[in-house]
């Protein structure tokens, strides 16, 4: 049923209405880390600021190209909102949500650095009535959350997981793992939604897992608990980092043997990592070829695609999201009840959601998918035929 309601979704893609999901659940959640701080923001129409966005970091383009979005949503709006950002940090994260609230704003629209770690924040806004939507990735651990605005992060992980099945052939593919940071609700999704097609061809031995005694110990069990899954994503997590990405694949390749590498297949969670990961692959003379996966369609992974660098990409129509989180916001404004699709609970309430589906795009689609669709334009990239 849930695979069902998944292939609805990506076929759906460009339709603006989101799909319903099952329940999903929250993943564990631990610490995060600070680095420098900065801000952007929109200067308010009038006095004080209606809706408040906090995104988590300029330092990913992801995060970047939702400002652009948000920036090109709004210009008809009638309503003043200000962005954000955190910064990889979550005590900057706060002082931003604090900084809003001084400037009297009514809706809150947060991507959390750390998903538990943001509770403080949007408790404090709630506490002065402000709603509060959490935005891509959910904020756990908090009764302070209003809705929920989302991809379908399952289905990324599936996508990907199935991208890699569909590319092997015969028996014993060596398979490399990555997953994103621990303390991102998100990791835990994409990494139950990927592991859910790719166990079963696991046990079966089309491929073999290389980077993680903590997944081949868990790898005849077709269903992960969290406390399992955050076993395999301590060892194989990115945090996000491009640095961290790269040293990793770095010493997985230093200590795999020669008859490790061949033709491999590589799981890795978003586009950045994916860039990092793939450069270090492909600069290994063990490793004759590489299937990779990604996820976001940044800029850079669409021309790694067109050069034949990265194989794949789950593409985020990162458009919907903010028209669905605007739209949320002005119902909220004009006293209306945002339409929702379904729950995902946060390890204290179950959270209205709104799902947005997602797109499969690889060399043989990108032309339609992203360019077509006025995603980006053909004048961005390289050698695209
Ligand atoms: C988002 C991805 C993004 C990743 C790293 C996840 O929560 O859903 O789109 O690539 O965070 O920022």
């Amino acid at each position: 049923m849930k695979r069902f309601f998944a292939t609805l979704c990506m076929a759906a893609l460009l339709m603006v209405s989101a799909c319903s999901s099952p329940q999903q659940t929250a993943a564990p959640a631990s610490s995060g880390e600070v680095s420098s701080t900065d801000t952007n923001s929109e200067t308010p129409k009038s006095g004080g600021t209606d809706v408040g966005i906090v995104l988590p970091t300029k330092d990913e383009p992801r995060w970047v190209q939702d400002e652009t979005r948000f920036k090109d949503a709004l210009k008809d709006t009638k309503y003043s909102v200000e962005v954000l950002f955190s910064q990889g940090s979550s005590a900057k994260e706060k002082e931003n949500v604090e900084a809003l609230m001084a400037k009297g704003i009514k809706i809150l629209i947060i991507c959390p650095q750390d998903a538990a770690a943001a509770a403080a924040a949007v408790d404090e806004a709630k506490a002065e009535g402000i709603t509060v939507i959490s935005y891509d990735r959910l904020i756990t651990d908090t009764k302070s959350i209003d809705y929920y605005v989302t991809f379908d992060s399952i289905s990324v992980g599936k996508a990907q997981g199935q991208y890699l099945i569909d590319k092997a052939k015969g028996k014993g593919n060596p398979l490399y793992l990555y997953a994103g940071a621990a303390t991102d609700n998100n990791a835990f999704l994409f990494f139950e939604g990927a592991w859910s097609v790719l166990q079963p061809k696991v046990a079966d031995g089309t491929f073999i897992i290389k980077n993680s005694s903590e997944a081949v110990a868990l790898q005849g069990k077709s269903t992960l608990s969290r406390d399992e899954m955050s076993k395999i994503i301590a060892q194989v997590t990115t945090n996000w980092d491009f640095k961290e990405a790269k040293n990793k694949a770095e010493a997985h390749l230093t200590s795999a043997k020669a008859a490790d590498k061949g033709n491999v297949f590589i799981l890795a969670p978003n586009d950045g990592m994916a860039r990092s990961i793939a450069d270090v692959f492909a600069a290994d003379t063990d490793v004759k070829s590489y299937v990779i996966t990604g996820q976001d369609a940044e800029k850079a992974s669409i021309q790694y695609i067109i050069d034949g660098k990265q194989s794949m990409t789950v593409f985020k129509d990162v458009r919907i999201l903010v028209k669905d989180a605007i739209g949320m916001a002005v119902d909220i404004l004009e006293g209306k009840i945002p339409e929702t699709t379904g729950t995902y609970n946060n390890k204290v309430i179950d959270v209205k959601a709104k799902q947005t589906p997602v797109q499969v795009v690889d060399a043989s689609n990108v032309k339609s998918a992203i360019i077509d669709s006025g995603y980006y334009k053909a004048s961005e990239f390289k050698n695209l035929k």
